[in-house]
């Protein structure tokens, strides 16, 4: 199965895509995980990628579809996969398209993560995320079990860089609605792939909804 989680920034396609990578044994490809380890390891991909994540725009088409090409032809790949934020342009929708054809495939499902704005704004000032494990919470709906401290490893939590002043996360929504959102346009030509899930809700309310559209059993 290959699917794409589509939405704004917090709407949380990270969270409920651990989830689904797990129930379905399918790998989950992020984008921003990938290009934020990049930056961490200071790489060629990561020095390129910084100044566009750090003001909240996005990473130019042809360098993110480098590496989902890469991702794409590698073997854990081959029986599906899910991805986390991409595409995210139409171009980029495209260039997977085009992608999918080479391997003689095609998408299965897009899922629309549908939130209201206000709920984003604090999904994503509450975030808190363990620079050691990777493990994501929330101030507000989904604290640690002692602040500031990572459940899995202990690690020290942190607020992403991205996350960390108001006009940086609105510039992310304004970039979601004028490069991201026609994709809903450009998906919905074909009604059995794009599926729009009422992302509000506790995490459990919203994983049993997308249960629903992805059937994995
Ligand atoms: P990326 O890392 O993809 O960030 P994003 O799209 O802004 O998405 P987020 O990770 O912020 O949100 P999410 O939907 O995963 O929410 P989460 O589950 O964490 O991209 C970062 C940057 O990289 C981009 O700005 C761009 O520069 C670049 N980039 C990445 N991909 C690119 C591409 N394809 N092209 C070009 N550039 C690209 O949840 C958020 C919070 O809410 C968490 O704290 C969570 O615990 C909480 N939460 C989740 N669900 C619920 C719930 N139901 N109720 C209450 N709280 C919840």
């Amino acid at each position: 199965m290959i699917i794409v989680l589509l939405g704004p920034p917090g709407a949380g396609k990270g969270t409920q895509g651990d989830r689904l990578s797990e129930r379905c044994g399918l790998p989950r490809y992020a984008t921003g995980d990938i290009l934020r380890e990049a930056v961490r390891l200071k790489t060629r991909l990561g020095l390129e990628a910084k100044s566009y994540m750090d003001k909240g725009e996005l990473v130019p088409d042809e360098v993110v579809l480098g590496l989902v090409r890469d991702l794409l032809g590698s073997a854990d790949a081959k029986d599906g996969f899910i991805l986390d934020g991409f595409p995210r342009t139409v171009a980029q929708a495209e260039g997977l398209k085009a992608l999918l054809e080479d391997q003689g495939r095609k998408l299965d499902a897009a899922i629309y993560f549908d939130v209201s704005e206000d709920e984003l704004i604090r999904r994503l000032s509450g975030r808190r995320v363990c620079p050691d494990c990777g493990a994501v919470y929330n101030v507000h709906t989904e604290p640690p079990a002692v602040p500031g401290r990572c459940d899995v490893c202990g690690g020290r939590l942190e607020t992403r860089e991205d996350d960390k002043d108001i006009a940086t996360l609105r510039n992310r929504l304004r970039v979601y609605r004028e490069s991201t959102e026609p994709l809903l346009e450009w998906y919905g030509r074909d009604d059995s792939t794009l599926h729009k899930l009422y992302a509000a809700g506790s995490v459990d309310d919203v994983y049993e909804r997308l249960l629903k559209v992805v059937g994995c059993s």
